[in-house]
């Protein structure tokens, strides 16, 4: 099942923000909701339309707020319910989309249903998680938490150790405490997830990005009791919220557009070969040109080819869990990577501050269950003030310190230095925004993509419209067949390509767009 595309997402880029560090708006050393506000131009400004906000609610953060303990209120750290619907106001009176981040499938320990359920007497939420029928029984292959609890059994656990799996049932159940999707405990648990999307939706966000949407259905190896129950949640957003749009971290687009999301995310884990291309050994994108890109493309094209025209596969520049797109690309190869990210079919999501090539920062001490992550959401660096212009705060009480090194970027310099990466992002968005081949329903053909080979060549094309997109990361100058005349050339970095005896001839570490008839 396709889900039919809100309008608004066939030229949707999305900005994400993790709210902790965007902007402090109160000085209290934290970023808030009136933060985001105070800088959403800054985002219009940069060309993107839409928002994607990590997890907002009331929380004891030991997930930095993927454990939540009331999904119908916000953590007061970041402002009120009221100040959250401002910020959804204040995002549509510029034209522009936001989405929530959706977390089905555990809760903190602390939330009231978890209490209630570790209780030994029976109520409403004694089937809301998985639990076992007895302390010594673990539930098989998914950890669990165990031992404090009055009732008699262990509960599943769906990420850390704090954070119990919500029960939606098991695909073929085959002990006594599983149940099944049908059961009445999974089907509450499933009538309140729509009752949250509800809520928020009424209020007016725009939709939503699904945590481990699809780890729902245990012992569900094809996905298919997952899909099944998404869409169900389809056809109650067809009918209440048809414009709502939805995106997965499910990493298999094939299943997630099957089961209604719009958009699929292609992840630092799972199958997609999406690490080759930034994050590992030998990156496609650094010039020292060893990479391979021609896995990745096989990947690409299969999903394509199975998630239909319809869906979108969304490539990220980076997000909260993984490093920053500039631990191992420097100063042109991320431009070429962007170059890359802003061509390709799909809605782009740029994680703040890698539009300024903001650093992984090493060796910081876990923040809130970040570990190794802690050092990609650190505060985003306005300027030249203290703390990066992010708080008014003493830096002491900073949520995570800033990027300590003298000539850590800004915005205020990348916007001041006409050659930035931040001028780059913002032509190149401004680019995909005005050609609709290149925008996220347009269609791909991949045109040279070999094995451990530059350059990397593909075709977009939306109607009568055709451009040829050209990336040589590498740092030599490289030539391939190819048989039409690019015309004119819409975008290029590095220099542009040349005919000779027809062969196309690509300069190091360039990028470019070419109007083409082919
Ligand atoms: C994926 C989220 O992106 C990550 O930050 C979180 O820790 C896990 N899911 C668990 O919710
Ligand atoms: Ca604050």
């Amino acid at each position: 099942m396709n889900a039919k595309q809100p309008a608004w997402l066939a030229d949707a880029i999305f900005y994400q923000i993790y709210p902790q560090s965007f902007y402090d708006a109160n000085g209290d050393g934290i970023g808030d909701f009136q933060g985001i506000i105070e800088k959403l131009d800054y985002v219009k400004d940069l060309g993107c339309n839409a928002l994607w906000l990590n997890p907002c609610f009331a929380s004891p953060f030991g997930d930095a707020g993927y454990d939540i303990s009331d999904y119908y209120t916000t953590a007061e750290r970041y402002g009120t319910n009221d100040d959250l619907k401002r910020l959804f106001d204040e995002t549509h009176r510029r034209g522009m989309h936001i989405l929530l981040d959706l977390v089905p499938g555990h809760t903190s320990i602390e939330h009231k249903w978890f209490r209630e359920s570790m209780k030994a007497e029976k109520n409403e939420y004694t089937h809301r998680y998985i639990w076992t029928d007895s302390i010594w029984e673990e539930p098989e292959g998914m950890g669990c938490i165990r031992g404090f609890s009055d009732r008699d059994g262990s509960c599943a656990v769906n990420f850390f150790s704090h954070q119990p799996a919500l029960n939606y049932g098991f695909y073929k159940p085959d002990k006594p405490w599983q149940q099944s999707t049908d059961d009445e405990g999974p089907r509450a648990t499933l009538e309140e997830l729509k009752n949250i999307m509800r809520f928020w939706l009424k209020i007016g966000c725009d939709g939503f990005r699904v945590d481990m949407a699809g780890s729902l259905v245990k012992h569900d190896e094809d996905g298919k009791g997952t899909i099944k129950l998404w869409q169900n949640v389809r056809a109650f957003l067809d009918a209440e919220f048809p414009s709502a749009a939805m995106v997965s971290e499910w990493g298999e687009p094939d299943k997630s557009l099957q089961g209604g999301f719009h958009m699929d995310f292609l992840l630092h884990f799972g199958p997609s070969h999406y690490n080759d291309l930034f994050r590992c050994e030998e990156p496609y994108f650094s010039a020292r040109g060893k990479g391979d890109i021609s896995e990745f493309v096989a990947k690409y094209i299969e999903n394509y080819e199975k998630a239909g025209r319809r869906g979108l596969i969304c490539i990220p520049s980076g997000n909260h869990d993984m490093d920053r797109l500039s631990r191992l690309l420097h100063g042109t190869e991320l431009k070429l990577a962007f170059a890359f990210l802003l061509s390709m079919p799909g809605a782009p999501f740029l994680y703040y501050g890698d539009e300024i090539g903001m650093r992984y920062v090493s060796g910081l001490t876990s923040v809130e269950g970040g570990y190794g992550r802690t050092g990609s959401r650190t505060p985003m660096q306005w300027d030249d003030t203290a703390n990066a212009g992010f708080s008014r705060a003493p830096e002491e009480k900073l949520y995570i310190r800033t990027d300590a090194e003298p000539d850590r970027p800004t915005v205020k310099s990348q916007i001041a230095d006409s050659n930035s990466l931040y001028h780059e992002v913002k032509r190149l968005i401004a680019i995909r925004r005005s050609h609709k081949a290149l925008q996220n329903m347009g269609e791909i053909e991949f045109v040279y993509a070999r094995k451990n080979t530059y350059p990397f060549a593909y075709l977009r094309s939306a109607e009568d419209e055709h451009i040829l997109v050209v990336l040589n990361p590498s740092g030599e100058e490289v030539s391939f067949r190819y048989k039409y005349t690019p015309k004119e050339a819409i975008y290029t970095l590095g220099g542009e390509i040349s005919r000779e005896q027809g062969m196309l001839v690509v300069p190091p570490q360039s990028a470019g767009y070419y109007a083409v008839n082919p």
